[in-house]
């Protein structure tokens, strides 16, 4: 899929179909996530993949923001490692960079995803660390829920020639 399509077709995708994703194509999937950007290159994010059904249904119980677990062919909770950060006020971001970068990795594959927010709600991040043995100091920054889509996406033109200035606020 050339880039620019990608970026601009991609939408959260909440409803999958039962089939599964190969083990070889998540781990493509997650691969693009280690390529976003990240703070004085540091490297400091951890991905953990869910494909066990029992966890990802007990996942959709304690999140009441993410009822579509049960129903995903996996889950990665994209998590951070903050004991070897060079810029640790940073991690979020890093990890959000390569929150995107596996969003789009789905899209390309024809998968549909969706970003579930974890932190700053500690409490979330507290039901993913305790379903899939996350220790207490490694950080969740997102979960992303994918399968294969059930429907087409909605798209949409979101393109606002005002939200862009050249050179000054007023312009
Ligand atoms: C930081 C962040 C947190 C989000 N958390 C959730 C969530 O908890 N549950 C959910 O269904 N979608 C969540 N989303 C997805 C947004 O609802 C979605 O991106 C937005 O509605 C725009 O739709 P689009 O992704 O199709 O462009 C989140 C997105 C972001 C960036």
């Amino acid at each position: 899929m050339e880039l620019m399509q990608g970026l601009i077709t991609r939408r959260s995708v909440r409803q999958y179909t039962d089939q599964r994703v190969s083990d070889a194509d998540i781990t493509e999937i997650v691969t693009a996530g280690m390529y976003a950007p990240s703070a004085r290159h540091q490297l400091i994010w951890e991905f953990v993949v869910i494909t066990d059904r029992e966890k990802l249904k007990k996942l959709s119980e304690g999140l009441h923001t993410a009822p579509m677990a049960k129903s995903a062919a996996f889950g990665v909770a994209v998590c951070a490692d903050l004991s070897r950060a060079a810029s640790p006020d940073y991690w979020d971001q890093d990890c959000a960079a390569a929150t995107q970068n596996i969003l789009l990795a789905c899209h390309d594959k024809g998968l549909g995803a969706v970003w579930v927010g974890m932190y700053p709600h500690a409490e979330r991040e507290d039901v993913v660390k305790g379903i899939c043995g996350i220790p207490a100091e490694i950080r969740v920054q997102s979960l992303i829920l994918a399968g294969h889509p059930a429907a087409p996406a909605r798209q949409e033109d979101r393109f606002d020639e005002h939200k862009i200035r050249f050179n000054d606020w007023n312009d």
